[in-house]
C-alpha cells in the first residue's frame, strides 16, 4: 500500500496513520514528526526547522523532499507507506511523483480527511501527545492515562493553529485537484469517532 493522508492540521492523518500502519504492515512517514525529532535533537536541520514551524509556516521544499527521499528508500518502505503530511505542495507533489516513478512503484491512493474549520481549531488546541510513545490524545475526544507524560505542541498555539490552517487553503489545498485528475483522490468525511473514520478509508480504498 502507497498511500497519502491527506489533510488540514489536525484533521486526524497522524491518528489513522497509526491504525493503517499496523494494518498494512507498512512504516507511516510523517514528515511533521521527522522534523519534530530534528528539533528535540538540536541538530542544524532542527534549529533551521523549530522557528518556521513555532512560527506556523512550512519548511522550505527541498529540506522535506530530501528527507522523504531518504526515508522512501530505506528497505522497511519497499513494500509501501502511509505518507502523513507530505506532500504540502506542488513541488513536493513533483518530486514525489518523480522519485516513484525512478523505483517504479507509483502511488496508489490520496485520501483527504474533511473536518470543518471550528473543529481543526479545538481539535488542535486539545491535543497532548505522550512524549514517550508517540500516542496521539485529546482531551475531551481521547483523553489520556493518568500516567502519560504529555507535551502541548508549540505550534498548537490558536494563533499559531489559525496561521497553519491558512497556509493549508492557500498551499496544499491545491493538491486536491492534482490527484483528483490523476484518479488517484479519494475524500472521506472526517467528522465522527476514530474508528468510524478508519472504517470510512477502508472502505474508501476498496473503490
Ligand atoms: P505536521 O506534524 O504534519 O502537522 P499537521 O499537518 O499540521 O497535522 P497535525 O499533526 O497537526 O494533525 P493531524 O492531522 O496529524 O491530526 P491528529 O491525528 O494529531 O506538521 C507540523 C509542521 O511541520 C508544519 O506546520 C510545518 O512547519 C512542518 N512540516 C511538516 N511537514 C511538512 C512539509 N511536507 N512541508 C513543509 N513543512 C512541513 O489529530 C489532532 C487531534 O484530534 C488529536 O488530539 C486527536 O486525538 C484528535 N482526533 C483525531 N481524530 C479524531 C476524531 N475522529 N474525533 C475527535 N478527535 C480526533
Amino acid at each position: 500500500m502507497r498511500l497519502i493522508l491527506l489533510g488540514a492540521p489536525a484533521s486526524g492523518k497522524g491518528t489513522q496513520a497509526a491504525v493503517l500502519t499496523e494494518k498494512f504492515g507498512v512504516p507511516k512517514i510523517s514528515t511533521g514528526d521527522m522534523l519534530r525529532a530534528a528539533v528535540a535533537a538540536g541538530s542544524e536541520l532542527g534549529k533551521e526547522a523549530d522557528s518556521i514551524m513555532k512560527a506556523g509556516k512550512l519548511v522550505p521544499d527541498s529540506v522535506v523532499i530530501g528527507l522523504v527521499k531518504e526515508r522512501v528508500s530505506q528497505p522497511d518502505a519497499k513494500n509501501g507507506f502511509i505518507l502523513d503530511g507530505f506532500p504540502r505542495t506542488v513541488p513536493q507533489a513533483d518530486a514525489l511523483e518523480a522519485l516513484l516513478t525512478g523505483l517504479g512503484t507509483p502511488l496508489e491512493k490520496v485520501v483527504q480527511i474533511d473536518v470543518t474549520r471550528d473543529l481543526l481549531e479545538e481539535r488542535a488546541s486539545l491535543r497532548r501527545t505522550d512524549i514517550r510513545t508517540g500516542h496521539i490524545y485529546h482531551l475531551k475526544y481521547s483523553p489520556p492515562p493518568l500516567d502519560a507524560v504529555l507535551e502541548h505542541r508549540a505550534d498548537d498555539q490558536p494563533e499559531t493553529v489559525k496561521k497553519r490552517l491558512d497556509q493549508y487553503d492557500a498551499l496544499t489545498a491545491a493538491l486536491l485537484p492534482h490527484y483528483e485528475k490523476l484518479g488517484l483522490l479519494r475524500r472521506v468525511d472526517g467528522v465522527g469517532s476514530p474508528e468510524e473514520i478508519t472504517s470510512r478509508i477502508l472502505a474508501a480504498l476498496d473503490h
